[in-house]
């Protein structure tokens, strides 16, 4: 087995270490994150961060990049009285959510360059993907700076759409039948099979420790 430490990696060539780094965390959402500037321009890029934070009130967090160079999304959240919609990246879309990465000129949409479909829902200000079968509206309550340059934006749900056959009677989504697509490092694009389920775990139910 390979052991890398903080010295060896501090010591790698750029890209190496960016994709190294980039897949220690395992699988991650795919997300497509929708804004829109004030002067009605929308926006939309690929984020892989948002991580779950609370269920009640429900709040999701999502990891921007330094913010010294312009970041379209970062600014159009401060720009809209913080309102961002996340989009869960449909598996046969991988590719063309991939693209929004790509960086854009201020005055061209991710959502025409790529071929996505900005949805207007409810007189929510941000932008929502209409080909995605799960999406947000957050709007952002705090930002948590990181030592390392990158900020968390901490924002609570607004509102959620889901397709229906999504939504199993006991509120857990299934993900699988959404074809809701899975993120390794900074460009593999994973389809997802259906869960194996176990239930909220309690000590009784535990079996006995199988030795190998
Ligand atoms: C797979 C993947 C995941 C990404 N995840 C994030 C992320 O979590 N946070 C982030 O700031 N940028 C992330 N990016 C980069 C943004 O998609 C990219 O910087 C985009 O151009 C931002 O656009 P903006 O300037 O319109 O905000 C990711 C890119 C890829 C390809």
């Amino acid at each position: 087995m390979r052991h890398l430490t903080a010295t060896d990696i501090a010591a790698f060539e750029r890209i190496y270490r960016l994709n190294l780094v980039n897949g220690l965390p395992g699988y991650k959402p795919a997300n497509l994150v929708g804004t829109r500037a004030p002067d009605g321009q929308t926006n939309l890029a690929v984020f892989s961060s948002a991580i779950h934070l609370g269920s009640d009130p429900a709040v999701l967090g999502l990891v921007t990049r330094p913010t010294t160079v312009p970041r379209h999304t970062y600014q159009n959240i401060k720009d809209s009285d913080g309102c961002y919609t996340l989009n869960h990246v449909p598996f046969n879309l991988a590719g063309p959510a991939h693209y929004t990465s790509a960086n854009f000129p201020d005055e061209e949409s991710e959502f025409d360059r790529c071929g996505f479909t900005a949805a207007f829902r409810d007189d929510f200000p941000a932008p929502y993907v209409a080909e995605s079968a799960i999406s947000i509206g957050l709007r952002l309550r705090e930002e948590h700076p990181i030592f390392n340059g990158t900020v968390l934006l901490v924002g609570t749900v607004e509102h959620v759409y889901i397709a229906e056959k999504g939504l199993r009677d006991d509120g857990t989504l299934d993900l699988a039948a959404l074809n809701t697509t899975a993120i390794s490092g900074l460009d593999g694009y994973h389809e997802v099979l259906a869960p194996l389920r176990f239930g909220y775990a309690r000590p009784g139910q535990v079996p006995a420790a199988v030795k190998n």
